[in-house]
């Protein structure tokens, strides 16, 4: 039996559990810091922090621990190198790796010198030098340089924007202390690339797309995601040795010549220009809301696969992606994401058939029912041959599931790229 513990409460983390728990091997799971929903599957963790989560494996005697969000990666010493210590196998790299995800600078520096294809940029930490690096161009993408759970980034198409963006970041400090990255805006249809990256070794899993802003037509302020497609039909013809070969190859080989020790999955978030696939950023675990799109496709021994992983053996014989696409649709509470409505009843969670839903905000309430508790809700996501039947089973399914103040989106699926 593998015992395992999963880091992490959201809708990411809850696929990651369901698919370690349909594992052929036998599992006993364990979930930190978990959701009602989680604990369903999985049991709770008696820890309040990193050394007293090492403490609780150890007394466990627990054999792998899955990093599925990325904070406590780079917490303290770094949940991998503490477990390490521990002589536990953890999926998920160490805190000097995962800079890749905690520092975007850190990021684009690896990115130029291995010559790993990205835009421009220049780093700033006042706001005339932001100006300054904008230089009256637009549209813009600024990033705040740290953890940001996916909000740290705007896309400005104007001087406003930025102006308001850069407010945030150097003068209100919202996200906390760190620098400003203004880069370059490259255009071209988004994709997100995921790889089980083991030492020298990797594996490219089925890639996705998510739907990052609030509403149809990708309009409206950006969000921790409002849905996902998945397929491996999304690698139209040479797409994915083109990506292989610049991106996810060159990646690898750069962290081995930095020094850098990675075992975890490696998220490539990417742009397809006109001049080639170009990376917009690392992300150092699964992504979100992809994970829900992606996972339910797997087949094989997804929990020997990722014990293997975390041990030094990538075997990729151990899982396959189903034909066809698998589409998520998320559902988000009143507000989101300005701010989020908590309390409100969810009802028709047992009405779904040929669906799946990963609770991501919700929690019980005094009588036993789920009511929402947060910005995205849940996912409910379903697969199909074609990716109109996947689409509409997912909306067939997810109208049978609803709370007051609902938001979702009308449009995942019908445009992928
Ligand atoms: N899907 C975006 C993220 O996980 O950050």
């Amino acid at each position: 039996m593998i015992k395992v513990l999963v880091v992490g409460k959201g809708g990411r983390e809850h696929a990651i559990i369901t698919a370690l728990q349909q594992s052929p091997s036998e599992t006993k799971i364990y979930s930190f810091p978990g959701s009602d929903a989680i604990f369903e599957i999985a049991e709770e963790v008696d820890a309040q922090d990193l050394p007293s989560l090492i403490n609780f494996m150890k007394a466990k005697e627990i054999d792998l621990c899955v990093a599925g969000e990325e904070s406590y990666l780079v917490k303290d010493n770094g949940l991998a190198n503490e477990c390490e210590k521990a002589g536990i196998p953890c999926w998920g790299p160490q805190k000097q790796s995962a800079q890749l995800e905690a520092s975007k600078e850190f990021a684009k520096q690896f990115m130029v010198r291995h010559e790993i294809p990205t835009g421009g940029y220049a780093s700033v930490d006042d706001v005339d030098a932001a100006v300054e690096a904008i230089g009256g161009k637009y549209p813009t993408v600024l990033k705040f340089d740290g953890l940001a759970a996916g909000k740290g980034v705007a896309v400005c198409l104007d001087e406003a924007s930025a102006m308001e963006f850069i407010d945030e970041v150097l003068g209100q400090r919202k996200f906390g202390e760190g620098r400003l990255l203004v880069e370059e805006f490259l255009a071209g249809p988004e994709i997100s690339i995921f790889a089980s990256v083991v030492d020298d070794q990797y594996q490219i899993l089925a890639p996705a797309r998510d739907y990052k802003r609030i509403s149809d037509a990708d309009e409206g302020p950006n969000t921790g995601g409002m849905g996902a497609v998945s397929s491996l039909e999304m690698f139209e013809g040479d797409l994915r040795r083109q990506i292989e070969e610049t991106i996810v190859k060159p990646t690898v080989e750069g962290l081995i010549k930095d020094g850098l020790p990675y075992r975890g999955f490696l998220y490539f978030g990417l742009i397809l220009t006109d001049e080639g696939p170009k990376i917009l950023e690392y992300n150092c675990r699964f992504g979100d809301p992809e994970a829900q799109a992606v996972l339910p496709m797997i087949k094989g021994d997804f929990a020997k696969y990722v014990f293997e992983g975390a041990k030094g053996n990538l075997q990729p014989d151990l899982i396959e992606f189903s034909d066809g696409w698998s589409v998520c649709l998320v559902s988000a509470s009143a507000g989101y994401p300005a701010s989020s409505r908590s309390g409100d009843t969810i009802s028709g969670i047992g009405e779904l058939d040929g669906a799946v839903i990963y609770h991501a905000g919700t929690r019980l309430d005094g009588e036993g029912r789920f009511e929402t508790a947060g910005g995205r809700v849940y996912a409910i996501v379903a697969q199909g041959a074609t990716l109109q039947s996947a689409v509409a089973q997912v909306y067939e399914q997810s109208d049978k599931v609803s709370f007051s103040g609902m938001q979702r989106r009308s449009d995942i699926g019908v445009l992928h790229f």
